[in-house]
């Protein structure tokens, strides 16, 4: 006789909600409330990243939840503990309950770095994007020359590429021999139907420690059309380099949360880019990046782990050019990622893009480059040699590992004058904070 067999299932699932947003997640209980800010985009600052380190993802916890930590204790006084407050990265959600999130403890959520739409003229010397309209003979009898060699007579040598191959005899004879060719590095990587020379268009990112800041060119007028900047969201896997490397080589799928945490970023950038600019993102064929050696291997999910430890070595210093739908961005399918080179430890591709950007190597004299970042940069040319170091700037400028220091936000103090007393501007002028 068959028996019937009940499985009782018991959820473990808890709501937690935020304040003043409103914000709501559903998760599993056990989880932190560091994770649940983060499954709600709710922007916790978390210089130590989730450590119990740094003391600034202070939140107020109104329900239960587990047993204060060591860690706890140390980083908060007698007061915040008796009133509720908890650090979020170390509390456990035991079950549902509402958190109070200070405003001290968000990012400074509106960074707001070159952002518009100004046209900004540029040089562009030699673009990496080539179009050229072409008018092909229609075939005859007294030339068996194929399709491809036809086009390389307008064109020149090209690899063509295989998805193009499959469509260009179809297309080419549709259009009646006219089209135009795209060509980047040599590669053939699309026809387009009529003449699309004018719509040529290449993306350029910075991508900060801190700060992402994204321009979209077009490449055939040289102008930028739009540019826009967001906070890196890797920063809540810790402010800094270091924290960011050992989040990626210790942690399980460490590097697959950083490399896509950025991309997941930058893909929203460019359609707000393309968005703004009125451009089709498949008529962007480029896009350009440059990092700290660190960003560019957590762009390219490139495990950083050996620029961790002395000697500081990259896996490659040499620049990558890589199909950008590798990396997952919603450009021409065929389009091409650059990662600029990097020079050495932490010296990365952006230091080398401010090096062609100001002409250093070519200035008379002595001169400084200095790039002051959560990663700063400092290269010095000097007869004929360029010679560059980097430093840790952000724990400086931003608060990280400074138990009284924060971001340039509502609450930091800016100015102080002791003249008979002590005055201190504040920006926001709200109660200072740090
Ligand atoms: Fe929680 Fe630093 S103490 S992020």
């Amino acid at each position: 006789m068959d028996t019937e067999v009940k499985v009782e299932t018991k959820t473990d699932r808890v709501r937690v909600k935020f304040e003043p947003s409103g914000k709501t997640v559903t998760m599993h209980a056990g989880a932190t409330v560091l994770d649940a800010a983060v499954q709600g985009g709710i922007p916790l600052t978390t210089p130590c990243g989730g450590k119990g380190l740094c003391g600034k993802c202070r939140v107020r916890i109104l329900g239960e939840a587990g047993p204060h930590t060591d860690l706890e204790r140390a980083r908060l006084s007698a007061a915040d503990l008796a009133n509720g407050f908890r650090l979020a990265c170390q509390t456990a959600v035991t079950g549902s309950l509402t958190i109070e999130v200070p405003t001290a403890s968000l990012e400074a959520s509106v960074h707001k770095i070159l952002e518009g739409m100004s046209e900004e003229t540029l040089q562009l010397n030699d673009p990496v994007v080539r179009k050229k309209d072409v008018a092909l003979p229609a075939p005859n009898r007294e030339d068996e020359s194929s399709y491809v060699e036809r086009l390389e007579r307008e064109i020149g040598p090209v690899h063509v590429d295989l998805p193009v191959l499959r469509e260009i005899g179809d297309h080419l004879r549709d259009w009646d021999y006219q089209a135009t060719a795209v060509l980047t590095d040599g590669e053939l990587i699309e026809v387009e139907r009529g003449n699309t020379e004018t719509e040529c268009f290449l993306l350029a990112f910075d991508v900060g420690t801190t700060t992402l800041v994204g321009a979209l060119l077009d490449a055939a007028r040289g102008v930028t059309l739009a540019t826009v900047s967001r906070i890196n969201p890797q920063t809540r896997f810790g402010d800094d380099v270091l924290s960011r490397i050992q989040h990626a080589s210790e942690r399980p799928r460490g590097l697959e949360e950083l490399h896509g945490a950025v991309i997941s970023e930058i893909d929203d950038m460019v359609r707000e880019l393309c968005t703004a600019a009125s451009v089709p993102a498949g008529r962007v064929y480029g896009a350009a990046f440059a990092g700290n050696a660190t960003m560019e291997h957590l762009l390219m999910g490139v495990n950083p782990r050996a620029l961790g430890q002395v000697p500081f070595l990259s896996v490659t210093r040499r620049g990558v050019s890589a199909r950008a739908s590798d990396l997952g961005l919603p450009l021409h399918p065929r389009a091409r990622a650059y990662v600029l080179p990097v020079i050495g430890g932490f010296v990365g591709g952006d230091t080398v893009a401010g090096i062609v950007a100001t002409h250093l190597d070519q200035n008379e004299g002595p001169t400084l480059l200095v790039d002051i970042g959560t990663n700063g940069e400092i290269v010095l040319k000097h007869e004929g040699r360029l010679l560059a170091a980097s430093c840790a700037a952000g724990p400086a400028f931003e608060g990280a590992r400074i138990s009284q220091g924060m971001r340039a936000m509502a609450g930091a103090i800016e100015k102080v004058a002791i003249n008979h007393t002590v005055e201190c501007s504040v920006i926001g002028a709200a109660a200072p904070m740090g």
